[in-house]
């Protein structure tokens, strides 16, 4: 079950266009759908890249990544307690807004570089395929461009709890799943179907999902 709702904050001209996004997208598409094929030379070669690019992060990637997950956040409450989980929290962009609906947020991320430019949050160097955190602890998960590793959202988040989901650049972005994945991810991890709220905004999309 997938609700779209009409979009509300227009996408202006010039989105980028990120080379390398179709090989991204397959290896989004294969963590979430085989998680087993995620192993340490690959995390390892994942948290390289970003901690090279950390110190151009924000003033490259910045500008456009807050209006989907405000979008989501705005539209799709009102949410439950928290605290909140932020996944591949990165340089923390995005943990204020995060913070406005769960003030608690832990701030996950496996790159040490991104991390450490980060100021919000209890920050927690950590791989999102083997999270320190205990089953049901979480009042939702929040994944903007990250890796989907279903099992370890539906463990860690309490229930009923959701998880809100974005991509920056919507469907070129290198992280982009497509909603009815990442539904199909969460039902084959917990066992029950989720149903998903999604929207398109700036040049992002996001959902919100919650089992049913
Ligand atoms: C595209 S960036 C997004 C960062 C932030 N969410 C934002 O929108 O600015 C992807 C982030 O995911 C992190 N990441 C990738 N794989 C991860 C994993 N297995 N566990 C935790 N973080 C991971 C990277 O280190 C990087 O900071």
């Amino acid at each position: 079950m997938i609700e779209t709702l009409p979009r509300v904050v227009a996408a202006p001209p010039g989105k980028p266009v990120r080379e390398g996004a179709a090989d991204g997208q397959a290896r989004a598409r294969r963590l979430a759908q085989r998680p087993e094929s995620w192993d340490r030379d690959e995390a390892a070669g994942m948290a390289a890249r970003f901690d090279a690019a950390a110190a151009d992060w924000e003033s490259d990637r910045g500008g456009y990544r807050r209006p989907p997950l405000a979008d989501a956040l705005a539209r799709d409450g009102p949410f439950g307690p928290g605290p909140a989980a932020e996944i591949a929290s990165g340089t923390g962009l995005l943990t204020s807004l995060i913070q406005d609906v769960w003030p608690a947020v832990v701030a996950v991320d496996l790159s040490p570089g991104m991390l450490a430019r980060a100021r919000a949050g209890a920050r927690v160097r950590a791989d999102a395929s083997r999270l320190p955190l205990a089953a049901g602890c979480a009042g939702a998960v929040v994944i903007c461009d990250g890796p989907l590793f279903a099992a370890e959202v539906t463990r860690v988040l309490a229930p009923g709890a959701p998880l809100v989901w974005s991509n920056a650049l919507g469907r070129g972005a290198p992280f982009y799943l497509a909603t009815e994945l990442v539904t199909e991810a969460l039902a084959a991890a917990s066992g029950r179907p989720w149903r998903a709220v999604q929207s398109e905004a700036h040049w992002g999309r996001w959902a919100v999902l919650r089992p049913v």
